[in-house]
């Protein structure tokens, strides 16, 4: 819930950035490395893979007479697939597991990632791809997009996209941040495309229109903030530019003021440094 006085701050935010003008974005290594800074300061990570790890493998409980198909959308590095492939495929079990990823050096390194695993039944590809143009044609059992949504040009088109690739029963995941009150700061202060990012409530919103029974969970994170202000000019800046997904050096002093000035704002009352980071997990079952 964003407070009258956090939208009055927002509100100067708004109108200084029409002001002082949008800065650079992110180049892809840029991002991959200023996401990796970034998760390290916060525990959501290790929440979102408690929670896949609990609902994911008993989902697909029932598959043990084929391989187990999971398809990540928007896999980066496979932080998240690395241990979700581990799981799925211990006591020897068959998965078949395919990377979705525009960003080639990212794709890599997921693939490596799952490779190191060294379990001889999981059998993985990839493909370099944007989801909008991605070819294959499962069907999946699972179909997961951790974090990714937000960037897909068409977030309908994307949901319709998935939910044709899985087989009947099988789970379309969907962990996307809510419109607050940090992703608050990207759709800010994010250079301009074509579209603007999508967020659970934009997600929940097409699931609705679709009649697709959804069940949303919401995983409570923190963002701790006090190394990075410790260290402006180092990880303070990559924790930055990841959090508004743009270079923070270019801000002009009064936008980075502002911006300041909200993180203190939503700052938890017993710990200044430490901002919420929730996370909106839904999933939806193929009919
Ligand atoms: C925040 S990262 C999340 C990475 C990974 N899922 C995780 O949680 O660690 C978002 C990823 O989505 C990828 N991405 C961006 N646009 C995409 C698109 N149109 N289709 C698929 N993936 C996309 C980015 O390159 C990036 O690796």
């Amino acid at each position: 819930m964003i407070t009258p006085g956090t939208a009055s701050l927002l509100e100067l935010l708004a109108q200084a950035v029409d002001r002082d003008g949008r800065v650079r974005g992110l180049s892809p290594e840029r991002y991959a490395t200023t996401h990796a800074a970034y998760e390290a300061v916060s525990d959501q990570c290790g929440k979102v893979l408690a929670w896949l790890l609990d609902e994911i493998p008993t989902r697909v409980e029932r598959v043990t007479d084929r391989p187990v198909a999971v398809l990540g959308v928007g896999v980066g590095d496979g932080a998240v697939d690395g241990p979700l492939a581990a799981r799925l495929a211990a006591d020897e079990r068959a998965v078949s597991y395919h990377g979705v990823e525009p960003h080639r050096p990212s794709l890599d390194r997921f693939a490596s990632r799952l490779s190191g695993l060294g379990r001889p039944r999981l059998n993985i590809t990839a493909s370099a791809a944007d989801f909008g143009t991605f070819t294959g044609r499962g069907p999946y059992d699972v179909v997961h997009f951790v974090h990714s949504l937000y960037y897909v040009a068409d977030v309908g088109g994307a949901i319709d996209h998935a939910m044709g690739l899985l087989r009947p029963g099988g789970c379309l995941v969907a962990l996307t941040s809510p419109r607050e009150p940090l992703s608050v700061l990207a759709s800010l202060l994010a250079p301009q495309t074509t579209h603007p990012q999508w967020f659970a409530e934009s997600v929940g919103m097409e699931l609705a229109a679709r009649d697709l029974p959804t069940t949303t969970t919401t995983i409570d994170g923190r963002l701790d903030l006090s190394a990075s202000r410790a260290d402006p000019d180092g990880l303070g800046e990559q924790i930055l530019d990841f959090l508004i997904q743009a270079r923070s050096a270019d801000l002009s002093p009064q936008v980075r003021r502002l911006v300041e000035a909200h993180l203190d704002d939503i700052a938890f009352a017993d710990e200044p440094w430490v901002v919420p980071h929730p996370l909106t997990a839904m999933v939806v079952t193929a009919p």
